[in-house]
């Protein structure tokens, strides 16, 4: 599958702002996280009463593509409202570098677009390998890539 153009990418993070769930903050955000396959896979912030138990919109979309057996990522875009780019917060930053660091970040607001390498916003990042484990330990972890169960 060809790589979409960013400009799509970014149509399909902006739509998912629709169903953002943020009656508290009032701040809606709308990811969409590409696969190595090519598919995409998309998320928006979710909030809750009990305000820590919030879910961002990019831990949304990891969610959906490892879901589907989707373990690694291209490019991901998190589109907002007003003028200025978001890049994830600190613990978005960790749960996509679960998945690797090689992916390129995007920020689209309406006034602003930016980008980086994941690997730059989360260095020398917490990983499955400081935990002295093997490449595909007891997880499940080889099972989305190998049709196993
Ligand atoms: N939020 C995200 O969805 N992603 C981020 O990377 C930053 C913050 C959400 C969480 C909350 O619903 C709202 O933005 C304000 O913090």
């Amino acid at each position: 599958m060809d790589p979409l153009p960013l400009d799509r990418l970014v149509a399909l993070a902006r739509e998912m702002l629709v169903y953002s769930y943020a009656p508290y903050s009032r701040f809606s955000v709308g990811a969409a996280l590409e696969a190595d396959t090519g598919e995409i896979f998309t998320g928006c912030n979710v909030e809750n009463a009990s305000y820590g138990l919030t879910i961002c919109a990019e831990q949304n979309a990891v969610a959906a593509a490892v879901s589907r057996g989707r373990r690694r990522f291209r490019r991901l875009v998190v589109v907002t409202g007003g003028q200025r780019a978001v890049a994830p917060c600190g613990r978005c930053r960790q749960v996509l570098a679960e998945f690797g660091t090689d992916m390129v970040v995007y920020g689209v607001a309406n006034g602003e677009r930016m980008h980086w390498k994941l690997k730059d916003l989360i260095p020398d990042h917490f990983g499955r390998e400081l935990l002295d484990m093997g490449p595909a330990s007891g997880d499940g972890a080889g099972a989305a890539e190998s049709g196993s169960r």
